[in-house]
């Protein structure tokens, strides 16, 4: 059986007081919208269709990097018009499955349920709920038998008294919507073509529509305002963090963690509370995040430590390196195994050969670092004059004493060594030693100045 999936993504999501088109608010760092097409994409279907109307090109945009087919609403006549939009992209001989883009915690199992129970007739994603406002009730007769659905602005005070709503999800094979849809009317409250309304138009012709029961509220919470929006996010990131655990990750507070993208961990990962991960974040095994800390498109090689708030963006960290407390390691940072970057240290384009210290209070970028290197605190690569960027190159076994200033582009060769205080202008060759600072004078019986009179 083919199927097909039309995710509808035109409303205005007014409530969101926002600018930006609510499918595209962020949940875990991806726009909402995809989180809907993940749990699409999982169902393997023919197509995806997305119905797309407010702030279409915007969407399309942000998305561009999934293949999907663009449906525009121009107008927003409902629900139903929604979809008829979708119909002319829609083989023929296949099952549709309706999802709502800002609908994303609905769970595989369930859609798989949904689109099971659709392949003769149409299927209906139901839940009981402690307050069904705002939502369309479901109305079934003595035999219990679905007949129909009722919005809540169209309904009698009885029918508002009914607990079991609408999620809006909905399955059936083409061939019904193919039929149904057209002769939907808009004679409502809000002169809208209601999709709901083709389940009662298959029952009058005498077809026994299914309900599903979603598993808990939240498969079925759509996102109307920003208090929505945060309950799904809280949600992400719970099953977020349940997952990680699962794979051998320490987490000090499942509920203080935030993952904005994807984390891949190796066993024996441990995560103190605080953490933010965004982007891709690799951490090898063995790796100890301190707490709060954020990584963002970061490799951290196995055994490594990182520690309590260090900020660190498109960097790698190699075998049991040590960063932090207060590291902040700027795109382009590469540190070779054992390295260590202690604290107040900002590193930006450099690369740290192995086992090389830069422990305290420096600013390190654009430089190539050899192996065993030390470099005292304080030390800066003065590599910008105004106009360019310049490189600093250091060999094996430097040493570069405290609160040096190392101004580029400088190369200080294998073994040089620096002493501290000075400002270093010119190549250091292999084993030399530069001072380059005001030489110390001593002046004996020097009287302090006395107080004015
Ligand atoms: C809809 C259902 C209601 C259900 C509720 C569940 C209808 C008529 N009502 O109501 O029974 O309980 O969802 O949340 O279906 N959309 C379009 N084009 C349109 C109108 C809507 O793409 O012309 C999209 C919206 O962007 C949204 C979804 O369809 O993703 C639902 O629309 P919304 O206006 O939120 O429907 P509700 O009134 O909440
Ligand atoms: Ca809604």
């Amino acid at each position: 059986m083919t199927l097909e999936i039309v995710i509808l993504a035109a409303g205005q999501g007014t409530r969101m007081k926002s600018t930006l088109p609510k499918v595209l608010h962020p949940v875990a760092g991806r726009p909402l919208l995809e989180h809907v097409v993940r749990t699409a994409q999982a169902l393997r279907p023919a197509g995806i269709h997305v119905v797309v109307g407010h702030g279409a090109e915007q969407v399309r945009e942000a998305l561009s990097h999934i293949k999907l087919n663009w449906v525009v609403q121009e107008e927003q006549l409902g629900t139903g018009h929604a979809v008829m939009q979708a119909m002319p992209g829609l083989s023929a001989d296949s099952v549709v499955l309706v999802l709502y883009g800002d609908v994303p915690l609905t769970e595989l199992a369930t859609l798989e349920e949904l689109v099971a129970c659709a392949a003769d007739a149409p299927a209906l994603l139901t839940a009981e709920l402690a307050d069904p406002s705002g939502y369309g009730r479901i109305l079934r007769n003595a035999a219990g038998e679905l007949v129909g659905v009722v919005e809540d602005k169209d309904a009698t005070p009885e029918q508002r008294a009914i607990a079991e709503i609408n999620s809006g999800l909905l399955a059936a094979p083409h061939a019904d919507f193919a039929h149904y849809l057209p002769q939907v009317q808009n004679e409502n409250k809000q002169a809208e073509y209601y999709l709901p309304d083709i389940l009662s138009l298959a029952v009058a012709d005498g077809k026994r529509v299914a309900s599903c029961s979603a598993q808990s509220e939240l498969e079925i919470l759509g996102v109307n305002d920003r208090v929505q929006l945060n309950q799904v996010e809280r949600e992400f990131q719970r099953r977020q963090a349940l997952a990680l655990m699962r794979e051998g990750v320490s987490l000090a507070d499942a509920g203080r963690i935030d993952v904005r993208g994807t984390l891949n961990c190796a066993e024996d990962v441990s995560i103190d509370v605080n953490c933010v991960f965004e982007g891709e974040v690799t951490l090898g095994s063995g790796a100890r995040i301190g707490a709060n800390c954020v990584l963002k498109d970061v490799v951290v090689g196995e055994g490594a430590e990182i520690h309590p708030m260090s900020h660190l963006e498109q960097a790698q960290v190699g075998e049991r390196c040590s960063v932090g407390p207060f590291a902040r390691l700027r795109p382009g940072t590469v540190l070779a195994e054992g390295a260590r970057v202690g604290n107040f240290v900002e590193t930006k384009k450099a690369s740290i050969g192995a086992g090389s210290k830069v422990n305290h209070l420096s600013y390190i970028g654009d430089c190539e670092m050899g192996a065993g290197v030390n470099v005292g605190a304080g030390t800066i690569t003065c590599n910008y004059d105004g106009v360019n960027k310049h490189q600093t190159t250091m060999g094996d076994g430097v040493f570069i004493g405290s609160n040096s200033t190392l101004v580029a582009p400088l190369s200080i060769e294998e073994d040089g060594f620096v002493g501290a205080g000075s400002t270093v202008t010119k190549k250091v060759e292999s084993s030399e030693l530069a001072v380059a600072r005001a030489k110390q004078r001593n002046i004996a019986g020097w009287e302090r100045p006395g107080k004015s009179k």
